[in-house]
């Protein structure tokens, strides 16, 4: 039998309210981890039904607020084991539109938090020499992005860059970093592309089909538990193929 290793561990899930964050919430439970969960959008984090779950309503773009929920989480738990950052905005917005504000905000909504919770989440886990954490990047940062805009496509090649300079300074510290690249999943971000991208995505993926945010949660499980113990400074693609590195 395989061990997660994840029972009583203390896991922070960001963007816990939807989508791919809902789900990793829901299996860490499973494997009876402490839970301390954020999101901005206070109705959907308490609708998640996980029993004994810290929920932090915060926006994580700034770092008075990042700052906030792990000094939250520190009170609630003591520690820190694992940080899942699923929490992101994606925006459609063709190059000739992109506004000043708009590259900002996606940025800072996908790229700053990323590396506000890495600095806060290493200075936590290096108390007790041992931690996980497991960013979200995108296909988009591969390939530019089905109908992605550019903000979106550079924030998230900033979180694979970000990953890897992460894992070379924490590494030595205990603490393991990987990233993950999921293509098309059915969550409600992607709620917005019409039926003829949602199309091209099935062609384009040899594995025909999209996926659901579970199996985007498995794989980010897996990374922060103990069957990944060597996997360090990764950025894996979940995507059936759509991009092969
Ligand atoms: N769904 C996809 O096809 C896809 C593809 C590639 C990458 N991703 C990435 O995977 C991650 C999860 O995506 P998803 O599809 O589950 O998205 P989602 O929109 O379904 O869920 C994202 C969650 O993040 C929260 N959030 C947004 N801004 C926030 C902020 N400033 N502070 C705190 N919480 C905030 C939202 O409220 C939402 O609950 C994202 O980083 C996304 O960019 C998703």
């Amino acid at each position: 039998m395989l061990e997660s290793g994840l029972e009583g561990r203390v896991c922070l899930v960001t963007g816990a309210g939807n989508g791919i964050g809902r789900a990793t919430a829901e299996l860490l439970a499973g494997e009876g981890a402490q839970l301390a969960l954020c999101d901005n959008q206070e109705e959907a984090l308490a609708s998640v039904e996980v029993a004994d779950a810290l929920k932090i309503t915060a926006d994580l773009s700034t770092r008075p607020e990042v700052e906030r929920v792990l000094a939250a989480t520190r009170e609630r738990f003591g520690r820190l084991d694992v940080l899942i950052h699923c929490a992101g905005i994606y925006r459609v917005t063709q190059l000739p539109e992109v506004s000043d504000a708009e590259w900002e905000l996606v940025m800072d909504v996908n790229l700053r938090s990323s590396f506000l919770l890495s600095q806060g989440a290493v200075e936590l886990m290096r108390e007790h020499g041992d931690g996980r954490i497991v960013l979200f990047g995108s296909f988009a940062a591969r390939t530019g992005g089905l109908r992605a805009s550019a903000p979106y496509a550079a924030s998230k090649a900033g979180v694979a860059g970000l990953t890897k300079h992460v894992a070379q300074y924490a590494g030595p510290l205990g603490v393991r970093v990987n990233c993950l690249h999921p293509g098309f999943t059915v969550t409600p971000m992607t709620s917005i592309l019409g039926e003829q991208a949602r199309a091209e995505a099935v062609e384009r993926a040899p594995l025909r089909r999209h996926c659901g945010p579970e199996e985007q949660a498995r794989m980010a499980v897996v990374l922060a538990s103990d069957l990944a113990a060597f996997v360090h400074g990764v950025t894996l693609d979940v995507n059936g193929g759509m991009y092969m590195a």
